[in-house]
């Protein structure tokens, strides 16, 4: 990676070395599968996984009990749906979104509407920063709130959002994406007082194929994927399940990733990417006047365009200068519609990037952008 300047930490975070030999450690010294075995080496997985478990626990300010791991955000925002629906009737239910949401967070509820399962999806209102208006929280059975968006960094007041909704409905059921939150704020799920909450471990250092799913009353819910790992009991043809997390963990873990997780949080607690680093790109970038940055000073990242030039022309001309850079709709079209635009080029930080990186990048723009 000598020579590229990667400034794509929120599509995925580059690995900590500290991740990758535990990784390795692990799948050359101590592998065996979790949950199933009687040997020392196996309890030793099963004890690394409930040690990892307190730690994401213990990071966002939840019980053991309450983390499943998952593949992914994805992963944990299309089983939330069908945790959701296998618990309640949903026909009648109504799901308040908004344009900040990413694919994953509102098409699982797009394709319920679709099939006639649920009621309505209504929008909650942004104001002219892209802030959720609190005021106008629509009442909602389920409400989901992206903690920070993917393409403007802007960070929401979810606990302030969730208070609002209750009062609009006490039994709303709030789910917060906080994939892109987590990487740069502690998170209290106490304090947010939300039901569902997901993350991806590949955003914040960790190896791909493991994410984090908060539920907060896990064992009033069922579990949405049945198998091994997760039956208390059989009792005929049916079952009764273990209680949270083995019910939601049908299948063997993602073991050698979940074991760099914990390593991947002790490392970003301890280097956050430094956001000095997006102010004064922004502070450059917005000197030149073909460039229209979209994300404000303060922001998590830095979005923009360039006038009369293609979101993929700039970053296949800034990549053919080993400045890797994230283009196009990012997988949230529903932001880039209300900017009346089809995609943005957009650049994220990680602990790695340094003043040099935002140099390079600012002198290849100035030269590619006249
Ligand atoms: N949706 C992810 C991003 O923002 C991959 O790049």
């Amino acid at each position: 990676m000598k020579d590229i300047v990667y400034f794509d930490a929120a599509a995925s975070f580059l690995k900590p070395e500290s991740v990758i030999t535990t990784e390795v450690d692990f799948l050359k010294n101590r592998y065996a599968n979790a949950g199933r075995g009687v040997c020392a080496r196996a309890g030793a997985v099963d004890e690394m996984v409930a040690a990892v478990r307190r730690r994401v626990a213990d990071f966002i300010n939840a019980d053991s009990r309450q983390i499943v791991f998952t593949a992914n955000a994805t992963d944990g925002l299309n089983r939330i749906v069908n945790i959701i629906a296998r618990r309640f009737d949903i026909a009648g239910f109504s799901v308040a979104v908004s344009d900040l949401d990413h694919h994953s967070a509102r098409l699982p509820w797009a394709e319920m509407l679709d099939m006639g399962k649920i009621r309505k999806i209504e929008k909650c209102e942004l104001d002219e920063n892209f802030n959720i208006k609190i005021d106008s929280v629509p009442k909602s059975d389920v409400l989901v709130i992206t903690a920070m968006s993917n393409v403007l960094g802007v960070s929401q007041d979810v606990a302030a959002i969730c208070r609002a909704a209750r009062k609009k409905n006490p039994n709303v059921i709030t789910v917060v994406d906080a994939t892109q939150y987590i990487v740069h704020h502690k998170i209290d799920v106490k304090k947010w007082d939300c039901d569902f909450l997901v993350a991806s471990g590949h955003k914040i250092g960790a190896d791909t194929g493991v994410g984090i799913l908060y539920i907060r009353d896990a064992d009033k819910y069922m579990p949405d994927k049945l198998g091994g790992g997760m039956v208390l009991r059989i009792d005929g043809d049916m079952a009764i399940w273990n209680n949270s997390p083995d019910r939601f963990e049908a299948g063997t873990l993602p073991l050698t990733q979940i074991c760099g997780l914990s390593v991947a949080i002790d490392e970003l607690e301890s280097h956050r990417p430094d956001l000095k680093l997006i102010k004064y790109m922004y502070d450059e970038l917005k000197k030149n006047p073909r460039i229209k940055i979209l994300s404000s000073r303060d922001a998590a990242l830095m979005t923009f365009v360039v006038d009369n030039m293609h979101p993929l022309d700039v970053g296949a001309m800034l990549g053919a200068n080993n400045i890797c850079v994230r283009v196009g709709n990012m997988c949230a079209s529903w932001v880039h519609r209300v900017l009346g635009i089809d995609g943005s080029i957009r650049v994220s930080v990680g602990p790695w990037n340094t003043r040099q990186d935002a140099d390079k990048f600012l002198s290849v723009m100035n030269k590619i952008v006249k």
